[in-house]
Formats: C-alpha cells, sequence, structure tokens
C-alpha cells in the first residue's frame, strides 16, 4: 500500500488533509501516537548576536507555559530541536528546512527577526508545516503571504509604532525625525507611526537609516542635533537598542530632544542602558507593571523558574505556549487533524499577562497597546494608547481550510 507521509503540514497542501494519508498509514501514524509519540516542536530562534537575548526569552516563556501543563500539550509530551538562526536572513531557508525536513518537526516556532521570519513563511508555506512566530512583526507574514498555517502571537511592526504618532503629536510635537535599523522592522515601525502622526496633523521631516545590525550612531546623532526636531521616534532592539538610548544621552540630546519609540526600545534592556533610560515613553503591547492577578502570578513563575524578570520577549514565548497548548487540546494531541486543529487556534481566547487577546482573521493578535514610561528598572504603564488594536493585514486573503 502507497503511504504518503503526511505529518501536520508536511505536504504543501494543507487544506486538502483528509485524502493525503492510506489508511495503513494513518493507522500506523495514530498507532505511534497512541503510543505517546513525542509532539517535535522545532524552536528556531537567535541564540547568538544582537538578539540572542530575546530568543532566551522566547524560549524560557514558551517552556514555562508547558511546565504549567506538566510538560505536555494536548496530552502529549514535547521534544525540542534548536536552531540558532543568528538573525541572519540569508541563512532562514536552509535552517528552516533542517528542522522540517530533517528533524521533521510538528510545529515552527520562530522567529524574532523579520527578514528571518520571512524565510520561515515561505518554507512553512511550501510545507504545509504549522509555524507560530512569537515576535517578528513583519505585515508580510499576516499580510499578503498569510496563511491557514501560520500563526503570530506577539505584534505587527505597525501595530507598535502606529499609536504613538497620535501620542506625539497630541502633545504638540510636529515635526519628527526618525531613526531606525534599515530592514523590514525599522521600515514598518516608521511607517506606522508616520501614518498614526500624520492622521494627528504631525510629520516625518527626516527619515534616517542605519544598517543592521550596526550601531555606528554618533554621525546620525549629530545630524539630529543640527535638524532640530521637536521629538525623535525610533525602533531599535535587544543590544542595539542599549547601545542607542546611552549613546543618545551621551550625545546631549536627552532632555533637549524628546526620544520616543516602540517598546522595543526599553524592554528587557533598562538594567543596561541605566539612567539613560530614565523616563523615555514607548508604545507597547506589554508593560512590567500591569497591576492584574494574571500578569502578577505569571511574573512570579517566570522570576522563580529563571531568576529574572520577564520582559514582553517572555511573555509572547509564554502565549505561544497558552496557544498552542488550546489548539492541540481541542484536538487532543492529534497534529493529523489539520482543520480542526486551525479552527480551534482561530478561535483561541487567550489569557495572557499582557492582557486577554484574540486573533484576528489574519492570524494577528487584536491587543491593547498601552503607553508606557520607564520608571527605575519599570517600564510602568501609563495608560492605553491604543484599545483593540487590529493590524490592517493589507493584502491577506486567507483561504478556508
Ligand atoms: C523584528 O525584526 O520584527 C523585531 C525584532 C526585534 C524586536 C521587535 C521586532
Amino acid at each position: 500500500m502507497a503511504t504518503t507521509p503526511c505529518r501536520f503540514g508536511s505536504r504543501r497542501d494543507f487544506l486538502k488533509a483528509a485524502g493525503c494519508l492510506t489508511t495503513g498509514a494513518l493507522f500506523h501514524h495514530r498507532l505511534a501516537w497512541a503510543q505517546g509519540s513525542k509532539l517535535k516542536i522545532g524552536l528556531m530562534l537567535p541564540y547568538t548576536g544582537t538578539y540572542a537575548a530575546l530568543g532566551n526569552a522566547i524560549t524560557n516563556g514558551f517552556k514555562l507555559a508547558v511546565a504549567e501543563r506538566g510538560g505536555k500539550l494536548g496530552g502529549r509530551e514535547l521534544e525540542y530541536f534548536t536552531v540558532d538562526d543568528e538573525s541572519d536572513p540569508s541563512k532562514a531557508p536552509e535552517n528552516t528546512n533542517k528542522l522540517v525536513q530533517r528533524d521533521k518537526v510538528d510545529v515552527l516556532v520562530g522567529t524574532v527577526h523579520s527578514g528571518v521570519a520571512l524565510g520561515m513563511v515561505k518554507i512553512a508555506r511550501e510545507t504545509g508545516t504549522l509555524l507560530i512566530i512569537p515576535n517578528a512583526g513583519a505585515a508580510a507574514a499576516t499580510g499578503e503571504l498569510c496563511a491557514p498555517n501560520i500563526f503570530r502571537t506577539s505584534f505587527t511592526n505597525w501595530q507598535t509604532g502606529y499609536p504613538m504618532g497620535k501620542v506625539v503629536a497630541d502633545r504638540g510635537l510636529k515635526n519628527i525625525v526618525t531613526i531606525t535599523w534599515k530592514y523590514a522592522a525599522g521600515e514598518e515601525s516608521v511607517g506606522g507611526f508616520s501614518e498614526g502622526l500624520s492622521k494627528a496633523g504631525g510629520k516625518v521631516v527626516k527619515e534616517l537609516w542605519v544598517p543592521f545590525p550596526q550601531v555606528e550612531f554618533q554621525a546620525l546623532l549629530t545630524q539630529i542635533g543640527s535638524l532640530k526636531p521637536d521629538a525623535v521616534y525610533t525602533f531599535f532592539a535587544g543590544a542595539g537598542a542599549v547601545k542607542f538610548v546611552k549613546d543618545y544621552a551621551a550625545a546631549g540630546l536627552k532632555g533637549k530632544i524628546p526620544l520616543f519609540g516602540s517598546g522595543f526600545l526599553t524592554d528587557g534592556v533598562l538594567e543596561a542602558q541605566g539612567e539613560a533610560a530614565h523616563g523615555l515613553e514607548t508604545t507597547l503591547h506589554y508593560g512590567d507593571g500591569i497591576e492584574t492577578p494574571r500578569n502578577k502570578s505569571f511574573r512570579e513563575a517566570y522570576s522563580k523558574a529563571y531568576k529574572g524578570e520577564p520582559d514582553v520577549y517572555a511573555v509572547q514565548g509564554y502565549d505561544t505556549g497558552l496557544l498552542l497548548a488550546a489548539g492541540l487540546e481541542a484536538v487532543r494531541g492529534d497534529v493529523n487533524k489539520k482543520s480542526e486543529l486551525v479552527a480551534a487556534l482561530e478561535k483561541a481566547h487567550i489569557d495572557s499577562p499582557r492582557g486577554a487577546w484574540t486573533l484576528s482573521k489574519a492570524h494577528n493578535p487584536i491587543q491593547d497597546i498601552y503607553l508606557r514610561k520607564v520608571v527605575g528598572t519599570q517600564n510602568k504603564v501609563s495608560g492605553v494608547a491604543h484599545k483593540a488594536l487590529e493590524d490592517p493585514a493589507r493584502g491577506c486573503s486567507m483561504k478556508k481550510t
């Protein structure tokens, strides 16, 4: 009897799951599963370089959610396959294929960098493998490249930049300079900010760019000093954010030209930034000081498990575990029930430390975006900059499962 392997998403045609296993193969697979085969999770994240801390926090958060469920999701134990993607888009297809073709993972979880994520999206679309993106905000993943097997538990770059445009303009700060890395995350964050700003009557007067992952800011900071804008908006994250905030202060700009950003500028990096970050205001879907029992219990559990404070990346990793748990519980761990699994993921209500969220039709969170201010070593929430913000998902036409 012919056997066409049909793990979750092992075929391009994810939508036509029903016919792709012969009865014998199906029986064999079900038997293996019933006998307790482990669910294979491919973690593709940065564990070295500028975004290494982000990859580690996501991993910790994901594993915490699993540990809280006794080490099982949908009744199945997990086996991890890990790849360091180095935040290098050129290696993304090959790295993703190692997990899909060599390790035969059931689920892909990754990644941080938007360019790398788009490489993963390409392979996920070709092979039908379930992909959950726990950070990268690239618009295309839930926009023109959206697909039934691609989900995101974090944000789009637009989503975290757009609300800050109005916050800044409403303060009478109308002429803004932007500075960021020249790749999708920086471009889309500035794009969102600029859209919100112009709707509220302001404008971006100059865009400054730095190649990723370079951190030589001096010449551009001198330029900002002579342009004298009303304010500066920026996207930097990880080690780059530490260097930028310190350099901004060292250049004598702090206190003279207000600096705003998406919250990645100050999340997970406040200890390293020290005094230079004090008072900075950012917009993000999380804040350290969210005073809810849910956030408090998460923070306690995370600190106990990892001896450190969680940040937005840890929350996103944790929520990836919650989303996958919701899906797998609905199908009792049987990843071959593809359309049921997708339906369960799509209608999940995630009780997150950030606040409850659901997924849009394009599979991206609809969520509150907070205004935060750095107080001591915390990103304190000072208000909600935009309630239940949904990414416009431009170009997404989702086929039904
Ligand atoms: C991105 O590449 O999409 C990204 C990286 C770090 C923080 C936020 C977004």
